[in-house]
């Protein structure tokens, strides 16, 4: 079952119309929010990013006060299941094409469960390979904007050479990976590029972050540099859907020992154990800003 603008219905029934701006112009933004055993992780975290991309899009929020929570809770019944990734979508909904706004906007609202894949356990033994591309992508990637045709090619480029992701590289600095954030860890620090406008500002990003230094991991939020990127370590992924994923080949050369890295295996216990707290009953979910 999806949900499509009120209405849970299977997804054969559910359509839209071809005047849809998602679909003309790529205007909207969207969501993916881990769930496990039912219970959705930093589910307010990824609401906040919601209202942020929705604000900077000058899109109004079509459901307020607790009503996506209440309805994603729903379509999760809806699917029942261990874990699941939902998917949610807003656009500004169906008129006339005109770049410029309509008077009269009635969002899309639509929204999907698909289940989630848990990570290879051969990954923590031989790690993934990612390959580096320049970043083509527009001046607000801070926005979670459904417009990817910039993350698509990338990632296609990524699959042709077998690999699982697209390093991006913007003037000689480490943006993020086309789906993902990254880390890299180089004499036992471990950093990542700073918030900006030229990256998505990761739910899970900021939750390895957290839990790293809880532990009193050394983390910085800095520029890096493509030198540091190929000098590095370890590099990791982190996204919502991979959690923390281990880069043991960048461009067909190994990173550090060509094995996943110490500090890796550190973030990813500590990340799960936070994780497990986090899910394990109603009303512990870990608040982000
Ligand atoms: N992508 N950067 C980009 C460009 C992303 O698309 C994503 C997530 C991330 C990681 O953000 P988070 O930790 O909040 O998932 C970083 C999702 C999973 C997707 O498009 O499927």
């Amino acid at each position: 079952m999806v949900y499509l603008n009120g209405a849970y219905l299977p997804p054969e029934k559910a359509s839209i119309s071809p005047m849809d701006r998602g679909f003309l112009f790529g205007d909207g933004v969207y969501e993916v929010i881990p769930s496990y055993d039912g219970q959705m992780f930093l589910l307010d975290a990824h609401l906040e990013r919601l209202r942020r991309s929705l604000s900077a899009i000058r899109l109004p929020d079509p459901m307020p006060d607790g009503g996506w929570r209440a309805m994603l809770q729903r379509l999760l019944q809806e699917n029942p299941g261990a874990d699941r990734s939902v998917y949610l979508q807003v656009t500004r909904g169906k008129a006339a094409r005109d770049h410029a706004f309509p008077a009269q906007t009635a969002a899309t609202v639509f929204a999907m469960v698909s289940p989630l894949a848990a990570q290879d356990p051969a990954v923590a033994e031989t790690g993934v390979s990612a390959i580096s591309v320049p970043d083509q992508r527009w001046g607000r990637c801070d926005i979670k904007s459904v417009a990817l045709l910039a993350n698509v090619l990338a990632r296609q480029q990524a699959a042709e050479q077998a690999a699982v992701e697209a390093i991006l590289l913007r003037d000689g600095l480490l943006t993020e990976g086309a789906a993902s954030n990254v880390f890299v860890v180089r004499d036992g620090v471990v950093r990542t590029t700073a918030l900006g406008p030229a990256i998505l500002p990761g739910i899970t990003r900021a939750f390895v972050l957290e839990v790293l230094r809880a532990g009193r991991q050394d983390c910085r939020e800095e520029p890096i540099t493509e030198a540091d990127l190929r000098a590095a370590d370890e590099i990791w992924l982190t996204s919502s859907t991979k959690e923390v994923l281990p880069v043991t080949r960048l461009d067909g050369r190994p990173v550090g020992t060509g094995r996943p890295g110490p500090v890796w295996r550190k973030a990813l216990e500590r990340y799960r154990q936070a994780r497990v707290r986090a899910t394990r009953g109603p009303g512990l979910e870990i608040h982000h800003g």
